[in-house]
This record gives C-alpha cells, sequence and structure tokens, in this order.
C-alpha cells in the first residue's frame, strides 16, 4: 500500500525586491498512516514553508511551487500543489489538519472554544449547535483537559499555554483527519508539560491511525515519539532516516551538530553542550557548494576543496538512511567519536 502522503520534489520560493527567496529547495518524503515523521532544524530552514505547501495554504500569487505533494485518498490520489484550491479547502480539516505555530493566532479571542470547536466540527458533519458542542466537550475530555463540560464556555485567554495546546489539538482532531501537521506543538511550553503533549499526539495517532509530521528545532524532545526524521538546513533535506539512526548515529555533520547542542539522558556525565558556531546562509544567495560548509567542522577532511565547488547528492548511506555529505564513512566515523565526547 502506498504512504498516506508522499511529497516528491516540493519546492518554494517567493520573489522578493532583493532576489529569490528560495524556503524550500527538492524536498522529498512520505508519511505511512500510523507512522510520525519528526521535520527537525534550526528557525528559517523551510519546515513551516513545506507544511503550509503541503495544506495548499501559500499564496499563490506571491510564492512559487513546484513538485507534488500527492495524498492517497481511498478515492484515489489527489495532489494539493496541482489540484484546484476549492479541491484542496476541502481536503483541509477532514484529510489534512495542522497545528499552527501560534495557538493564540489560531485562535479567535471573542469565541468560546466550544463555539471554536463546533464550528470546525460543522463543516464536515450535519447537526445542531447543541451537538456541536457536546462533540467539543469530548474532545476536550480526550485530550485531557478537566471539567471540559465547563470549560467549553470560556475564551482562550483563560486557558495556560499547555491547555491552549490541548485545544488545538482537539479542534484539529474533530473531524478524524488522516495527515495531521503539527508545527512546534511544544515550543513554548516547559519540559512536563512538552513531554505531556507529545504523549497526547502519540496517543491520538494511535486512536485515529493518523500520519503525523512533527515539526520541531529540538531532535531531543522527539527521539521519543518519532518513527522517522528529516533533518533540514538552509531549505534542503540533509539526512534522512529511522529516528534512532539519527539519535544514536547521525550521518551529516550538521545532525551532530544539532545533538551534540542539545543535552541527552544517554550521555550526561563529562558533556559540555556545543552550540553550532555561526548562522546559515541567505536563502537569496546559497553558497556554490554544501549550504552548510561555513559552519561545518569537518570540511576541511574532504579533499579537492569538494565541499566549497560540489553541492552534495542526498545519497543512500546505509539501507533507508539518507545524507548530503561528501565525507567518507572513516571521516564520519570519527566525527560521531567526538558526539559526546569532552571538550
Ligand atoms: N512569504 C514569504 N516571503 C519571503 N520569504 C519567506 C516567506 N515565508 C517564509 N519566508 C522565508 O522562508 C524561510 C523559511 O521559513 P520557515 O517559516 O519555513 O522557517 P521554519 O523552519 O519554520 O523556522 P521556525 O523554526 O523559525 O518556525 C525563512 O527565511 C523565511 O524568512
Ligand atoms: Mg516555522
Amino acid at each position: 500500500m502506498k504512504p498516506f502522503l508522499e511529497v516528491k520534489n516540493l519546492t518554494v520560493s517567493f520573489p522578493t525586491e532583493d532576489g529569490l527567496v528560495r524556503a524550500s529547495n527538492d524536498i522529498s518524503f512520505t508519511v505511512a498512516r500510523g507512522e510520525t515523521l519528526a521535520v527537525v532544524g534550526e528557525s528559517g530552514s523551510g519546515k513551516s514553508v513545506t507544511s503550509l505547501a503541503v495544506m495548499g495554504l501559500h499564496n499563490r500569487k506571491s510564492a512559487i511551487i513546484n513538485g507534488e505533494a500527492i495524498l492517497n485518498l481511498p478515492t484515489g490520489p489527489v495532489d494539493t500543489i496541482s489540484a484546484a484550491p476549492d479541491v484542496v479547502r476541502k481536503l483541509r480539516g477532514k484529510s489534512m489538519a495542522m497545528i499552527f505555530q501560534d495557538p493564540m493566532s489560531a485562535l479567535h479571542p471573542y469565541y468560546t472554544i466550544g463555539d471554536q470547536i463546533s464550528e470546525a466540527w460543522k463543516l464536515y458533519n450535519e447537526g445542531s449547535k447543541q451537538d456541536g458542542i457536546k462533540r467539543a466537550v469530548e474532545m476536550l475530555d480526550l485530550v485531557g483537559i478537566p471539567a471540559a463540560a465547563k470549560r467549553v464556555k470560556e475564551f482562550p485567554h483563560q486557558f495556560s499555554g499547555g491547555m491552549r495546546q490541548r485545544v488545538m489539538i482537539a479542534m484539529a482532531l474533530v473531524n478524524n483527519p488522516s495527515l495531521l501537521i503539527a508545527d512546534e506543538p511544544t515550543t513554548a511550553l516547559d519540559v512536563t508539560v512538552q513531554s505531556q503533549i507529545l504523549q497526547l499526539l502519540r496517543d491520538m495517532q494511535k486512536e485515529f491511525n493518523m500520519a503525523v509530521i512533527l515539526i520541531t528545532h529540538d531532535l531531543g524532545v522527539v527521539a521519543e515519539v518519532a518513527d522517522r526524521a528529516c533533518v533540514m538546513y538552509a531549505g534542503k533535506i540533509v539526512e534522512q532516516s529511522n529516528i534512532n539512526e539519527i539519535y544514536y548515529k547521525p550521518d551529516h555533520p550538521y545532525s551532530i551538530g544539532l545533538l551534540n547542542s542539545i543535552p541527552r539522558l544517554d550521555q550526561m556525565e563529562g558533556r559540555r553542550l556545543q552550540a553550532i558556531p555561526g548562522q546559515p546562509p541567505s536563502l537569496i544567495s546559497l553558497p556554490a557548494g554544501c549550504s552548510f560548509r561555513a559552519r561545518c567542522t569537518y570540511s576541511k577532511l574532504v579533499p579537492n576543496n569538494r565541499c566549497a565547488t560540489e553541492v552534495p547528492d542526498l545519497n543512500e548511506k546505509f539501507t533507508g538512511h539518507f545524507s548530503r555529505c561528501h565525507l567518507t564513512e572513516a571521516q564520519l566515523t570519527e566525527a560521531r567519536t567526538s558526539l559526546g565526547a569532552t571538550s
């Protein structure tokens, strides 16, 4: 059976006065139902732009989009990039839903939580307002909001950050979507609430057998809940594999850098956290070779200055493990050994 979502060579660029911003560059990945794909990368790496393209939410007058994002629906495949806006609009909410990065801007301040969830439900269901509110209470209950029948009458500002995020999840799931894209669902939350929300997403995924894309800048927080991961850098996927391989055997120097910069329970002793020095390149004028070269500790190991002149391909280094890097296996082993070493 085909995976529910197949993204193929997706490219999103924005023409601006300063030049063309290449925000997502030749992105390909798949997500099956029952599977969680983590999309990981620093701010500005193209995570949200890629997801908004899949959801058909870019303004097509200001974004140039190429490639495909195919939803394999029971009625047949639909490419959300080339399908008519009306067709894509009808898929949102039910076939695919998104939890947006900023919950306060996605929730309307003047309507009760119950009204907002009920409105989302009514897009795909026949029923009275009462039926909608009843469904909203069920959903709030399901996502672990205590006293749901009372809280359904409250407004967004009366909820804490963690509870608001649960409301967003309830609203996104009200029509049992087949695909859920959660854009940084835990970034603004403290660590305990973060892990509760991720666990909730995991439980909901099992309950509804959803395909889930979990967007984050923190590879550490998703290691427990994701099945596979794509690491993005400057608009491109630089590494893609199952989550354990990326977490324990990262192949790309950027992933190694990301892992060096987060606390890890399995390597607490004698390890100092190291931020990756420098900044990503401008998406308007990407460098000639590897986009990560200027920040890469290992590029000098690659002969003939290839990192500066030749864009590395996303190669399958091991079965199912892809990496966009010129380093040889021996050089990578050395790079990996330094992960977790004291400095
Ligand atoms: N409408 C637009 N016009 C021009 N540039 C844009 C537009 N939307 C996004 N960009 C640029 O595209 C790049 C990728 O943005 P995106 O929002 O996908 O990053 P992100 O990986 O989601 O980052 P964050 O972790 O901060 O949310 C950024 O450099 C951003 O400034
Ligand atoms: Mg984003």
